[in-house]
Order: structure tokens, then sequence, then C-alpha cells
């Protein structure tokens, strides 16, 4: 089922490796790895945030304020960048006014020690409006990271409570530019002056309720100036609730740098489907002065320009595209022979639909307090109880400090399923329906029936959460913990 080679290149590890042609069918790129960057001197960075409601009116809003929920005045999202080795300090406030809307700060990805990770009742107390919570911890790894809240997610992060975490230090080779590509959708109504209800049954049920207003930096199709004949990095989020985009690039060679953060010997980028909380740093070669790339999503039948790229300038580069990998990931590999076997299973109880038509529905969509009792999806059979994060079942699994784990996430629906762990990262081995490059994830893709063979190293003590970010997914029932000791 699974190719041995792809086993291999898994087992072996690829730090260093210079891989011999590669996975996504396209040539191999000559340079292998850097070696694994060292952090500088601890440096304190010191970041308020306080999560409150800001009426702003986005380029992508046509002119109309919305009331969002942000957790800065400035830059929306709000970009935090450090280098390896610093110290974070936050301060967050909760600014809310709505009673028991209680906020979180989730660092999507670090692997930082447990009580930091933000998880209300799991290991934090929630912090409700007028309180607020400290967080301090240093980043491990360098890349594209986020933060958001967990809770009430899918208003919140619908609403627009996230921000962007770089932590500099990964490329020895400096490139000749380098820019943010923060994917996301908004749910406005038709004339824009307000948010439709962020979570339907309907969409629940199915592939999620999808945004109607698509957006990158804030701007729908936006042109962005950038260096002519140059290798330019692009930090490509997905930090939309619900919609998995298909990226790819026209006017441009695009290399594959880094997926969740994390350095992947360079791949070519034909496409590449981004799921919610997903990230992929792309190197692009810009054509010269005058010249136009654009970055689509090839996911609908018809696709859709999602941002361009026009390139200014005198020439930067010369001879073909190489693009310069980034340093080796931090993350122990796996030992793959020695590793314990689990199975994780996703399977729906009961669709959207059929729950809709035994409850009567009126067409009208239906509000959060009309699902509590909607239970549409599980992992291993269960499915989280309620919507929120204070009723906790029992662990989905308990793991060894120290013990590798390779593990196959089965998804039984028809659906597509982006499942993140917190507290550590995957080494993808391999999957039963497609070939895919070696890289390292906090978040994969389970295509509709696919099986996912992924492994890691257990080194992270604490109660961690795995669940599927369509939110909608993982607030009926796609969520589940987890315990290392
Ligand atoms: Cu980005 Cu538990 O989530
Ligand atoms: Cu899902």
């Amino acid at each position: 089922m699974i190719s041995r080679r792809s086993l291999l290149l898994g087992a072996a590890g690829f730090a260093g490796a210079a891989l011999v042609g590669n996975a996504s069918g396209g040539r191999a790129y000559a340079r292998p790895l850097a070696p694994v960057a060292t952090p500088g001197a601890e440096k304190a960075v010191r970041l308020d945030l306080v999560a409150k409601e800001r009426s702003l009116a986005l380029p992508c809003f046509d002119g109309h304020d919305l009331p969002l929920w942000t957790f800065a005045d400035q830059g929306l999202p709000p970009v935090v960048r450090l280098n390896l080795g610093d110290r974070l300090d936050t301060h967050l406030v909760n600014g809310l006014t709505r009673p028991g809307e209680h906020v979180s700060i989730h660092w999507h990805g670090i692997r930082l020690p447990n009580d930091q990770d933000g998880v209300p009742y799991l290991v934090q107390p929630p912090v409700e409006p007028g309180q607020s919570y400290d967080y301090s911890f240093v980043p491990p790894d360098t890349g594209t990271f986020f933060f958001h809240t967990h809770c009430n997610t899918v208003e919140q992060l619908g609403r627009g409570l996230a921000g962007i975490l770089i932590i500099d230090g990964d490329a020895p080779e400096p490139y000749d530019d380098d820019q943010l590509v923060v994917m996301r959708d908004w749910r406005l109504d038709e004339a824009r002056t307000g948010f439709l209800p962020f979570l339907t049954l309907e969409g629940a049920g199915r592939a999620g309720t999808f945004g109607t207003v698509r957006s990158v930096n804030g701007i729908t199709n936006p042109l962005v100036e950038v260096p002519a004949v140059a290798d330019v990095r692009l930090r490509v989020i997905n930090v939309d609730a619900t919609r998995i985009s298909e990226i790819g690039f026209e006017g441009a060679e695009a290399a594959v740098v880094a997926i969740d953060g994390l350095a992947c010997p360079p791949f070519p980028l034909r496409s590449w489907k981004m799921g919610p909380a997903m990230r992929a740093d792309v190197v692009i070669r810009t054509p010269a002065d005058g010249g136009t790339v654009t970055l689509f999503d090839y996911f609908a039948a018809k696709p859709v320009p999602l941002a361009r790229f026009v390139a200014k300038g005198a020439p930067r580069r010369q001879g073909d595209f190489d693009p310069a990998p980034l340093a080796a990931a931090r993350i122990p590999m796996p030992d793959i022979d020695g590793a314990g076997r689990l199975t994780m299973t996703f399977s729906a109880t009961a669709t959207g639909a059929s729950v809709a038509a035994a409850t009567g529905d009126d067409g009208l969509p239906l509000g959060p307090l009309c699902l509590s009792a909607a239970s549409l999806w599980s992992i291993n059979k269960s499915s989280w109880p309620g919507q929120g994060m204070d009723q906790l079942p029992p662990p989905l699994l308990q793991l060894q400090r120290g013990r590798s784990y390779r593990m196959q996430l089965k998804n039984l629906t028809p659906q597509m399923h982006p499942i993140h762990i917190h507290g550590h990262s995957w080494t993808v081995i391999g999957s039963n329906k497609r070939v895919l490059p070696p890289h390292h994830a906090d978040t994969v893709l389970l295509l509709p029936k696919e099986t996912l063979d992924v492994a890691f190293v257990a080194d992270n003590p604490g109660r961690w959460m795995l669940h599927c970010h369509i939110i909608e997914h993982q607030e009926t029932g796609m969520m589940g913990w987890y315990e290392v000791s």
C-alpha cells in the first residue's frame, strides 16, 4: 500500500539528504538542506494583545466597517517576528464584552511546553471578559506559524482573532524578498455590511460553511510588487476556518521549501492542497521587469486568481532556478522500525443533511445553539461531547514519553479533513492514494477515503489536542486529546 521508496525516505530521515528525483514527479533541485540553525542568545520579546471588537474596513469589505474581533489595533492579522532563540512574552487581555465569551491563544504548530498551548480547560483556565493571561516560551523551530483563539473558534476566528508568527534564522542564503500571503475568506452578507452565521448544520455535516468574500492579506486578488528575476519567498498561510485551496502559480517556476514551517527538500510546485491552518513556504523565480505571476486556487473547476505579483527593477539572479534550501528542521526523526503502531479513524456519525431533515430544517441557517446536541463527526468512534471545551472526554491515546509512534490516519468519510496534532509535528511517510514528497507537518490533509501514514517521537509531555481544522468539524465532534507521559 505504501511504497517502499517513500518509506525509506521517511525512515532514513531527510535532513541533509539530496533526493534523486522527487515525489511530485518534476525535476529535483540540486542542493541539500542546510544544517540545522543554531539559536541565538535568549532575548525577550514583549507582545501585548487585547482581544476585542474593532470596527475596520478592510479593502475586501468594499468600504464597509465591520465589527471584527482582533488581537491588536495594527495589522490584520498582526505579524509577530522573532529570531530563533528569542523568548516571546505575551500579555493577553480579553476585551470582548459578550458575557462568557472567553478567549485563549493557541500557538499553532509551535512545539512548546504543554501549559503554554492555549487550550482552555485542558491546560489553562479560559480567559473571561475583563481577565488577562500571560504566555512565555522560546519557540524551538524556525519558520512560518500562526496563532489563534481556541474558544468558540468558529465565530472568533471567523471574525478575525488570529495572528502570524514568524521565527527567523532558517535561511542561510537570503532570498531576494520575503512576502506573507495570508489566505482567508470572510462570511459577509451580500451588501458586505454584516456577517452571516459562521456555523450551519448543512455546512458542518459536509465540507464546512464557506465564506463569501475571498482575500489575501485583506484584499481580494491583490497586486503585490516584487523584485524582477529574483528568488522570492512567499509564506502562504491558510487562516480560513473552512476552505481548502489548491495553490499553484502561473508565470513563474515555483518550489516548495517548507511545509508547516519546517524545511523540506525543495520540490517543484505544480499544485498543493492546503487545508485550514496549513502553511507552505514557496520560492518563485520572478519574471523580468513588468512581468506578472499569478497565484491561483485550482481547487474549483475554474481556477480562481488569489493574488498577482508584478516584477519590478533590474534582474537579481542569473542561471537556472535552483532555490536555496532552508535549514533542516530541529525535530527528532522517529525510529520507524521500533515505533508503536496506532490507527486513528475519522468518521461521520450523521450527515448535516440527515440531521437537518430529522430536526425539520426550515431552510434558515442554524445558529450554534441549535447544534449543541449535534455530533456529526468522530475520531476512533468517539465524538467530543458538546461544542465547547469544558466537558473533557477520556483521552484518545496515552503515549509513552520518548517513544516513536507510527500512526495510520484513516479517513472513512467522503469529505476532506485537515487533521492537526498539538505539541508535535508528524513526519509524513506516505499515502494509499498519492505520492507525497518527504516532509514534516503539524496539519495533514486527508483526502476522501485516504489513509496517511505518519510517524513522530512523543517527546513533549502533557495533554494535547488532535482535531480536524475545518472548525465546524472540530466543533461538531471531530476532536480529541492524547496524553504523553
Ligand atoms: Cu490551530 Cu487546535 O488548532
Ligand atoms: Cu474535518
